[in-house]
């Protein structure tokens, strides 16, 4: 059951209505529309959000541009305490959001989880590292010139109105990330939700509120991405934009954005590279692990595996095994299972599809292949190749590809050859060789001995090429949106 702060949010009805928040008050929307959030796991309609107009998208804007220039004067010690009180009350509402969570996105229950908890600690961290962003003092006697009468006193100002657009298989966690560090570096957030995990992204907006958050600071506008998405993006209220979602998405919403600042995490196709020396052991856990957790629906999964012919023919039959004692299919609110469902028929229908296309241009299904409704069996495939959709194009479900190839040089170079850039595994014995082929590696991350992963959040995380632009990670986020502003004192000499 809701606790009573959350009454406000909907009408209670079987399936519930919930308003979206418009900076002041839970209002449904002047549309008389609204989208059904439907359950990945049972078809079931979990509730209906709003489906904003642009009218009151301009007014929520509006608010938030006047409500911004007094939340950046609040003293970053007490945005530092309203961010704390919110970890706390997430914290607090963990089971609640898990199981929402579960019901929206069909997380299992271990996922779900360890993303509410990984949010409440993602949100502490943002207020600590808050409290150490400081700008810097120059001296003009540093350039050939100049002297030593110019001081320049570089503060670290907000940007504005900050866009959050979060993704389905994170919606709570990517919306954190986001509107956590534009709130402690004092700006005001727009949040736009994904439709699948909306209702918990609205109950999140309400723990920011009830942990102090003024009013107008923000906003949460639900809606189709089409319609309402597009509308944000080239908003002039807008200052900067923060998105995680497909390189499809990201690239055309980057075309049309000008000229402001934009932190992009898109998809990744995300290699690991086994090298003769290998603990096999742990590499096929590593696979088996990057590959179908949350059924392959994570920017960091891991897409597909290169090795010379020995190491493939050695590694493969040990991942085969180890999906069967690790992976089970099915409903992830019943017993062990672990692989649920993706997100929606239209996902399933295109992963079956480019199953078939791989098998029929050569590739070898060795395992799985197969799909139930949106379940799609943890699918093993040998003989790829980057040509193949499967490959070529990020696969959002659990579909791993085997590449022989004859030497590490052709690997570093079919790696090279990706549009995507997020991450790359190497996985060897000999650690000093690992950094020396990672050097050569043209992604953003590269993992020594696991699979692709974007914590600990105090790293560096970021894409290159189709893979995103701009460096997230609790620090790295904070310095995105916030911009340098010298005074320069010039003094008489
Ligand atoms: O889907 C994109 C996420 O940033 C992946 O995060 O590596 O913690 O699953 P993760």
């Amino acid at each position: 059951m809701p606790k009573d702060y959350f009454e406000k949010l909907s009408d209670h009805k079987s399936p519930p209505t919930y308003k979206f928040f418009n900076g002041e008050k839970w209002v449904n929307s002047v549309s008389d529309k609204t989208i059904d959030v439907i359950s990945p796991l049972d078809d079931h309609v979990v509730g209906k959000i709003q489906s904003v107009t642009h009218a009151e998208i301009d007014q929520a804007v509006s608010l938030a541009k006047v409500a911004q220039k007094e939340w950046m004067k609040v003293p970053m010690i007490k945005r530092t305490q309203i961010l704390h009180l919110a970890a706390d009350w997430i914290r607090e509402h963990e089971h609640y959001l898990t199981t929402l969570l579960i019901k929206e996105i069909g997380k299992t229950h271990t996922e779900a989880k360890d993303e509410i908890l990984r949010s409440a600690d993602m949100t502490d961290y943002f207020a600590h590292e808050g409290l150490h962003l400081t700008g810097e003092e120059l001296s003009g006697e540093a350039f050939p010139g100049y002297d030593q009468t110019k001081i320049a006193i570089v503060e670290r100002v907000p940007l504005g109105v900050v866009l959050a657009i979060a993704p389905f298989n994170y919606p709570v966690n990517l919306s954190v990330s986001k509107i956590a560090p534009a709130l402690i570096t004092g700006n005001a957030v727009v949040f736009k939700p994904p439709t699948q995990g909306a209702i918990c992204s609205l109950l999140l907006t309400e723990i920011f509120r009830i942990a102090g958050v003024p009013d107008g600071v923000i906003v949460t506008i639900t809606g189709s991405g089409n319609d309402v998405g597009d509308y944000l993006t080239t908003h002039p209220g807008i200052d900067m934009v923060t998105f995680t979602g497909s390189s499809q998405v990201g690239k055309s919403i980057a075309e049309k954005i000008g000229m402001i600042p934009i932190l992009f995490e898109c998809g990744g196709n995300n290699p690991a590279l086994v090298l003769p020396d290998a603990d096999f052991d742990n590499t096929a856990m590593e696979i088996v692990k990057g590959a179908f957790s949350y059924s392959g629906q994570r920017c960091t999964a891991v897409k597909y595996v290169l090795g010379l012919t020995p190491t493939i023919e050695k590694l493969l039959p040990l991942v085969v095994k180890k999906t069967k004692e690790m992976i089970k299919m099915g409903d992830p609110r019943v017993g062990e299972n672990n692989l649920g469902p993706v997100i929606s028929d239209g996902a399933a229908n295109e992963i079956e599809k480019r199953i078939i296309l791989a098998k029929a241009a050569g590739a070898k299904i060795v395992l799985g292949g197969k799909k139930d409704g949106r379940f799609i069996e943890p699918t093993i495939l040998d003989h790829v190749t980057l040509a193949m959709d499967i490959i070529h194009t990020e696969t959002f479900g659990p579909v791993v590809g085997f590449i022989r190839v004859k030497s590490i040089d052709d690997a570093i170079e079919l790696i090279n050859q990706s549009s995507y850039g997020l991450q790359a595994s190497i996985f060897t014995k000999d650690e000093g060789a690992g950094i020396k082929l990672g050097q050569l590696i043209d992604v953003g991350t590269v993992q020594i001995n696991s699979k692709p992963q974007r914590g600990p959040d105090n790293f560096p995380f970021l894409g290159i090429k189709g893979s995103g632009t701009g460096v997230q990670g609790i620090r790295y986020t904070l310095e995105a949106m916030t911009r340098f502003k010298p005074i320069v004192l010039n003094k008489p000499q």
